[in-house]
């Protein structure tokens, strides 16, 4: 027998039955719960005019608030969580929420279409950070963001009208107001949702379609040999488009959201292991502690609620051609744990993609984490960077994206690995100018003659992201400027390069 989708919003504990196992928490919101303060704009998670705010018990017993977007979530992904929406900032003494105030003061809407979305975000960022007004005696307070945080949380809301800058101004503010006057009581919060957490596997059922969200990877090993065609659903920040954009209808889901050994980061001395759903922004935090040059990326994958939903297994296992781990991964020699039944088996992660959408995975199978080696040994000298090229800086998908690593001994290369996203139609390694680059000492004539070789690695297609032709000079440029950033130290010339620098040597190049 199916159990209900049971869930806090706005001061009680909602139990839903009967709805779509893809019924989207935005459908949900405005046309089940009537509280259509959330928006939507696009439907695919691109302009967060739908963000809410999704709070979930973590191990340690604390609740974890995560601005998502709710376009593309489903509804039974919730059993369990809090919602949060614009509906619950007013204060139950009718004063408006600081993040609210600040809005006001601040000039921060026009139109108020875009307005509960970053309202949402900001508040999320207000939770994380605490407010100054509280000062010592609020347990809350913690460092008040950086304007280039606030900016990067605020990244996946689009406003049309009004201009960020007040918005900015209003996120800044919003720290120094008086608090709240009725502050969420997260330990309240945490023991309601305890009081929801299931022991056993959540089971959904309406009519022949089914959601089910095992607890455990044994359970969920045994849930894929018995039922191979079920979907795995992990941040839904892809599949959610499948039913959004493509109409397309999936009834058979197994949710991986609240397998806690699928959510664990562990630090050895040689491996970072990451478990496959772990989001994008705490793996990328992680990643980003030992190899810094990962930043960049980080920042701009997708947006902070898709990074928050999104999930490192669901971007390897996608495999899309212009993702934007794999390139990177795939440098560092990253491996993907796959588990089917009780064989778990490990391979290269280049390893996994054998075609376009095709991947060295049986239907049975799931992936369980990735291993990314450390910089421990030899790899201490590693030289490894990773760029993106799109349109727009933030919030965009990769026309062509690079990433080049090796081992520096002296002034030679060891073990040099090379792999592009949006080149081929696998995130792909170049194997051919890993080979002319192996062994050598490392000198502008080289990474001249990498160059060349990369054009015997690819053919790249042309499309609405890019040409054939830009795609390849774009590679060997991104090559050379690898060259300037990392070639050994010249005395007569520095190392590090401005952009502007490593610019002008590109387009010399
Ligand atoms: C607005 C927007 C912007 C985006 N920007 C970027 C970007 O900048 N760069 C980028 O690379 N991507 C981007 N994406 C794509 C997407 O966010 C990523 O691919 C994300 O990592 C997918 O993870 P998920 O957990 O949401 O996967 P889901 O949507 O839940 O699943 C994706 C696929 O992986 C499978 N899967 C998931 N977990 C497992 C598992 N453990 N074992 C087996 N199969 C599994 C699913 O069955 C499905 O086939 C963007 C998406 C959106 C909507
Ligand atoms: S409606 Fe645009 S992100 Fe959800
Ligand atoms: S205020 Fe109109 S879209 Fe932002």
């Amino acid at each position: 027998m199916s159990q209900s989708i049971s869930f806090y919003h706005r001061q009680a504990i909602r139990e839903v039955d009967g709805a779509d196992v893809t019924r989207t928490v935005l459908q949900y919101l405005r046309e089940d719960a009537h509280c259509t303060g959330t928006k939507e704009g696009c439907a695919e998670g691109d302009c967060g005019a739908c963000t809410v705010v999704v709070g979930e018990l973590t191990e340690a017993g604390t609740v974890e608030f995560k601005a998502v977007n709710a376009c593309i979530q489903f509804l039974p992904t919730l059993d369990g969580k809090a919602l949060l929406t614009v509906e619950g900032l007013r204060q139950p003494d009718g004063s408006l929420h600081p993040v609210q105030q600040a809005m006001v003061d601040c000039h921060g809407s026009q139109c108020g279409f875009c307005t509960p979305g970053f309202v949402m975000s900001m508040w999320a960022l207000y939770e994380k950070h605490g407010h100054e007004a509280c000062g010592s005696a609020c347990a809350a307070a913690k460092e008040t963001p950086t304007r280039t945080e606030i900016a990067d949380a605020l990244t996946g809301n689009l406003c049309r009208c009004t201009g960020y800058r007040p918005i900015v101004d209003a996120a800044v503010q919003m720290f120094d107001a008086p608090p709240p006057s009725a502050p969420v009581d997260t330990a309240a919060l945490a023991r309601t949702l305890a009081s929801l957490k299931r022991d056993d596997t959540f089971d959904y059922t309406v009519g022949d379609a089914r959601f089910a969200a095992p607890r455990t990877l044994d359970a969920l090993a045994a849930l894929k040999v018995e039922r191979p065609d079920a979907r795995i659903l992990a941040g839904s920040t892809d599949i959610g488009l499948w039913v959004t954009k493509q109409m397309r209808r999936l009834d058979d889901l197994i949710y991986v959201g609240q397998i806690a050994e699928l959510k664990r980061i562990k630090h050895g001395d040689d491996w970072i292991a990451i478990g496959a759903a772990v989001t994008v922004e705490n793996a990328y935090a992680a990643l980003a502690g030992t190899y810094p040059e990962l930043t960049e990326m980080w920042k701009r994958f997708a947006s902070l609620p898709i990074r928050n939903a999104g999930t490192l297994g669901g971007n390897v296992v996608n495999g899309s051609p212009i993702g934007d781990s794999m390139p990177g991964l795939i440098a560092l020699g990253a491996r993907v744990v796959l588990r089917g039944g009780d064989v778990v088996r490990e391979l290269p992660l280049e390893a996994l993609y054998t075609g376009y959408q095709q991947k060295d995975m049986a239907p049975h199978e799931f992936v369980m984490g990735l291993k990314v080696p450390t910089r421990s040994g030899a790899r201490a000298n590693l030289r490894f960077r990773t760029y993106k090229l799109s349109k727009r800086f933030d919030s965009d998908i990769s026309a062509v994206c690079a990433a080049f690593a090796f081992i520096a001994d002296g002034d030679t290369i060891r073990e040099p690995r090379i792999a592009f996203g949006g080149m081929a139609a696998t995130p792909k390694r170049a194997a051919q100018t890993e080979a002319v680059l192996d062994g050598v000492p490392w000198h502008e004539a080289t990474a001249q003659a990498a160059m060349q070789a990369l054009g015997r690695d690819y053919q790249p297609l042309s499309d609405m992201r890019a040409t054939r032709v830009y795609r390849l000079d774009t590679a060997k440029n991104l090559l050379y400027r690898f060259w300037l950033e990392t070639r050994p130290h010249d005395p007569l010339q520095p190392q590090a390069l401005s952009v502007r620098e490593v610019a002008a040597e590109t387009a010399r190049a």
